[in-house]
């Protein structure tokens, strides 16, 4: 650009070609700062607004409000980068907010990398000096659950009402204690307590907007829970850890049992199956063969 803009100095296209060019280098530094930035919004909104909010209060995790003026930034994109190490390192900051998450352990973010989590921390500190940050966590009703509510968000949890947005029932990969015969999935976890276990009603919902973990997120990012679905499960859940009692154990033999059953089931109907086909495939033979001998 040096050279062109020297030679500008005479002849006035070559001015312009250098003005031109200028202007293109500036828009080339100038747009992918603005579509980093969006895109770093957009990280955070998908992988880090469902257990954080800026300055909306905790839910899951510690709200991050100027979270860079309590710890440098070295020491949090390590931990970002991977909690449990810098917990089992036993850093007593790390011991500090595990405690005050009730235990919970910051999941490992898929794709989070030292360049992102800079940015991160950026985006964190720009909306923490803003007097209303767009992170400052999602509305949710706070009317008292009903009786209806419970029964709805059961519903919903064993898939016999439909997810409006077509996402798959949760006791296809859950199960809460005292469901019924078949328990539910075991792929995710025990859900009886889990509204206990993360803090409440607030965090639990603002948990379900974009579930954050590997398995879930990938589906609910395309298929989101809507807001009322969202307050039938958390009152669903409410409900089923003030419920429960020990008898979880029933599950696993059931589905033994049923699975027992079921194979006899099928045996059985192969059996009767070929008999069928033998004797279908056998009568023509045989009076083919009949046939033959008599041409
Ligand atoms: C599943 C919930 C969850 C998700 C998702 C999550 N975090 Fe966390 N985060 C936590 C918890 C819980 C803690 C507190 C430490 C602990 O217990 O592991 C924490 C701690 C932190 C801290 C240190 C806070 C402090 O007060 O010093 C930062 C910074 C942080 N998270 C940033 C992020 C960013 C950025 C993302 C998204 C890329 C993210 N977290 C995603 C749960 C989560
Ligand atoms: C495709 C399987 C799958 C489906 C469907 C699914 N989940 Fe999950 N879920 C998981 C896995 C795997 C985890 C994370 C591992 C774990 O905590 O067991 C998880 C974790 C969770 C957690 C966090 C548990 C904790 O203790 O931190 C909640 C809450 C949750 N799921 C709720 C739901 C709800 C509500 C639905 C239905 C709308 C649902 N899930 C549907 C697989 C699934």
């Amino acid at each position: 650009m040096n050279d062109s803009c020297r030679a500008a100095r005479k002849p006035l296209p070559t001015l312009w070609s250098c003005i031109l060019g200028a202007s293109f280098v500036l828009l080339l530094v100038m747009f992918p700062e603005s579509a980093r930035g969006q895109e770093t919004a957009a990280f955070f909104k998908q992988n880090c607004y469902s257990c954080h909010t800026i300055n909306g209060g905790r839910l899951v995790g510690p709200d991050l409000h100027n979270v860079t003026k309590r710890k440098d930034r070295e020491w949090l994109v390590r931990f970002m980068l991977n909690p449990q190490a810098m917990i089992d390192r036993g850093d007593p900051y790390a011991k500090q907010i595990l405690d005050e998450s009730r235990g919970v352990v910051m999941a490992q973010i898929a794709g989070l990398t030292r360049e992102r989590a800079f940015l991160l921390l950026d985006l964190i500190e720009a909306e923490s000096a803003l007097e209303k940050s767009q992170f400052e966590g999602v509305k949710f009703s706070d009317r008292p659950f009903t009786a209806q509510d419970v029964f709805q968000g059961e519903q919903i949890f064993k898939g016999l009402t439909p997810l409006a947005n077509g996402g798959p029932a949760c006791m296809s990969c859950h199960t809460v204690r005292g469901l019924g015969l078949l328990g539910g999935g075991r792929l995710g976890a025990d859900l009886t307590k889990v509204s206990e276990r993360v803090g409440g009603r607030k965090p639990l919902s603002a948990w379900l907007v974009s579930p954050a973990t590997t398995t879930m997120q990938p589906v609910f990012k395309l298929h989101p829970i809507e807001p009322e679905e969202i307050l039938s499960l958390v009152a669903f859940f409410e409900d089923s850890a003030k419920r429960v009692g020990d008898d979880d154990s029933v599950a696993p033999l059931t589905f033994f049992l049923i699975g027992l059953a079921g194979m006899v089931l099928v045996l059985g109907l192969f059996d009767s199956l070929w008999k069928n086909r033998f004797r279908a495939v056998r009568r023509p033979l045989v009076s083919g063969g009949e046939m033959r001998t008599d041409a």
